[in-house]
């Protein structure tokens, strides 16, 4: 008998700095009812709601038993001390947190985070047993300059460089162009194919063949379909997280994609 395929797809929705506890509880009892009723076979799901938000959302996905893990949009590199404002590791597992967002394009540019901090910080991440997703992705300047193959194999080796072999399992590489974030311009099919099999021939330098790859920058229910074609085993998600309808599109779309790979 032929075997079937394993591979399974992954859609994360990054709240970013919106919802309040009770519109976050009220947006995860949504998504919730409808999983529950219509799972999806092939799909993680995965929700990156605020710091202060993260309580009361793992409240509803224990009690209701919602088929979704939490991530964390951020997290401090050090492991605790005299960093006003900053969020550590362990306060994020305590909460039931299994994965972090690693060096976002918007802490790259509007909160100053190096590459240097990214590298300290995935490092954190995956020491702690954690899944990390890494954003990497170049501004439109790069782009127009066609320079955006170098700049992301660069930004990849930066932050991966100094992983063991096990920690980089831990790793899911996000590429999402600064152009394309919140924007409605998402990348195209064709751009979306062909960064993606250069991040794939980058990590596999890396000894991380195989890697999950997602895209992000501008994912609606009208494209998710398209991209999902291209290369890439789901999508990190912005705008269109913030309401069940879209996202749940987008989980569907990439979903349907993976069952037919079966
Ligand atoms: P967007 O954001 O879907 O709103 O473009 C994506 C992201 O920043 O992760």
């Amino acid at each position: 008998m032929e075997r079937m395929s394993d591979a399974r797809g992954l859609v994360v929705g990054n709240w970013k700095m919106n919802l309040d506890f009770v519109e976050a509880v009220h947006l995860i009892q949504q998504i919730g009812v409808v999983l529950r009723h219509q799972p999806v076979g092939h799909t993680d799901v995965v929700v990156a709601p605020p710091f202060v938000d993260l309580r009361s959302v793992s409240s509803v996905l224990e009690a209701d038993r919602v088929p979704v893990t939490m991530a964390a949009q951020h997290v401090n590199a050090y492991d605790a001390g005299a960093h006003t404002g900053e969020i550590s590791l362990a306060q994020l597992t305590r909460l039931g947190v299994t994965q972090v967002i690693v060096g976002h394009s918007e802490r790259r540019t509007l909160y100053a985070m190096s590459d240097d901090v990214v590298r300290a910080t995935l490092l954190t991440v995956v020491r702690g047993g954690l899944r990390a997703i890494l954003c990497v992705g170049e501004d439109l300047e790069v782009r127009n300059a066609m320079e955006h193959d170098a700049f992301v194999a660069g930004q990849l080796r930066h932050a991966l460089e100094p992983l063991t072999p096990v920690q980089r399992s831990l790793v899911t590489i996000a590429y999402e162009p600064r152009w394309a974030i919140g924007t409605g311009r998402s990348a195209t099919s064709d751009e979306v194919r062909a960064i993606s099999a250069h991040v794939r021939l980058v990590a596999t330098e890396l000894g991380m063949e195989g890697a999950p790859l997602l895209y992000g920058g501008s994912v609606s229910p009208e494209n998710a379909a398209e991209l999902i074609g291209q290369g890439v085993n789901g999508f990190l998600v912005g705008g269109a997280s913030l309401k069940a309808d879209s996202f749940l599109a987008i989980v569907r779309a990439v979903d349907d994609c993976y069952a037919e790979l079966r």
